[in-house]
């Protein structure tokens, strides 16, 4: 399905801006990372979106090339970013058909709800390797190309490269971590440590002309991690918890992007943005799905659902 580019894009950006690059993204048939890169696209970049469901990804790589006439998408399903060799195929495919990697996105990431009593110590691994140990890959994958890009589009600040910018990888956290959310132990820990990351890799490759950010979005309509969150009866209540007003769109995570991507990021390293309306400021004790802290955790009710716990057994 085609959107419209007021779905994914600001009018604030020239066309073009993105020709003759290549952006590589883990999780990329996500609602928000989706956006992000149908936003690069339509600004001139080819790109190579991979993940684990085959059908889906191949969907929405074909969907983003309607972004613009002529642009060329790979979507590669079945690669889990916990395995490295399947993400490396990936990238070098991508190289290897479109040409090289001028910016990464890792967005690929692991998400439910479930207290500490209710996750069994796999659970807990899991996204933690998904996030973490995923992200660390996505960059050893890909950090090889950046370099190169990065020597090829060099900015001093001043006059803007000819060739445009590259060498840039952006990392989807998230707020939660910057105080605590229960039932979200297991995604605010990995979330601290991809944010960990992004920083070591803006002091460590900054001086090779790469640069490393991490955009936080916060809660963004229609999308798999709001709908697990918050359930349809409790949005004006939660609207209302947000400073704005109202919950984020995922057009305003692709813009945040292409300002960190683009001329106007260009010393923008070892940043968070986030994108979420001073929403964490303003810190809820509802935590989502009607569990109202503390009452949930004293009262002993459980989330259902909840599928860990089957070889272990509870605290
Ligand atoms: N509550 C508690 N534990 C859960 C769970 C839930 N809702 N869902 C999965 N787990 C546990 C499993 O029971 C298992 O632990 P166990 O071996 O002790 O039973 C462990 O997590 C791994 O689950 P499994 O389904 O085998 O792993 P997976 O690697 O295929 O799945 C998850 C990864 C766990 C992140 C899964 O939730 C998932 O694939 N989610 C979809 C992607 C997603 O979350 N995207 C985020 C968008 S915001």
């Amino acid at each position: 399905m085609s959107l419209p580019k007021s779905a994914y894009l600001s009018d604030v950006w020239r066309d073009g801006i993105f020709n003759n690059k290549v952006i590589f993204c883990t999780g990329g048939a996500g609602s928000i990372c989706s956006a992000q890169v149908r936003a690069m696209v339509h600004l001139g970049a080819n790109a190579c979106i991979v993940g684990r469901n085959v059908e889906k990804t191949e969907r929405v790589a074909k969907d983003i090339a309607t972004a613009r006439s002529g642009a060329k998408v790979l979507g590669i399903g079945a690669v889990d970013v916990r395995n490295f060799d399947s993400l490396k195929a990936a990238v070098d495919k991508c190289v290897k058909e479109l040409g090289g990697v001028d910016f990464v996105i890792a967005g690929a990431a692991g998400n439910f709800l479930a207290s500490i009593d209710q996750l069994s110590v796999n659970a807990f691994k899991s996204v933690m390797d998904i996030d973490v140990l995923g992200s660390f890959n996505t960059l050893k994958a890909t950090v090889p190309h950046l370099l190169e890009s990065a020597a090829k589009h060099k900015s001093d600040g001043e006059t803007p490269s000819p060739t445009g910018t590259g060498g840039r990888i952006i990392f989807v956290s998230a707020t939660i971590h910057y105080t605590a959310m229960a039932l979200q132990t297991h995604v605010s820990v990995a979330k601290a440590g991809v944010d960990s990351l992004s920083n070591s890799v803006a002091i460590e490759f900054g001086p090779r002309g790469i640069t490393s950010n991490v955009i936080a979005p916060g809660p963004i309509k229609d999308t798999e991690g709001i709908n697990r969150l918050a359930r349809a009866q409790d949005v004006a209540a939660r609207h209302a918890q947000v400073p704005l007003g109202r919950y984020g769109t995922v057009k305003e995570v692709a813009d945040a992007t292409v300002y960190i991507f683009s001329d106007s990021g260009n010393f923008v390293n070892g940043s968070t943005v986030v994108v979420d309306g001073a929403a964490w400021r303003n810190h809820s004790t509802d935590v989502g799905s009607g569990f109202q802290y503390p009452d949930f955790l004293i009262s002993g009710e459980e989330v259902t659902g909840v599928s860990g716990l089957k070889k272990q057994s509870k605290i």
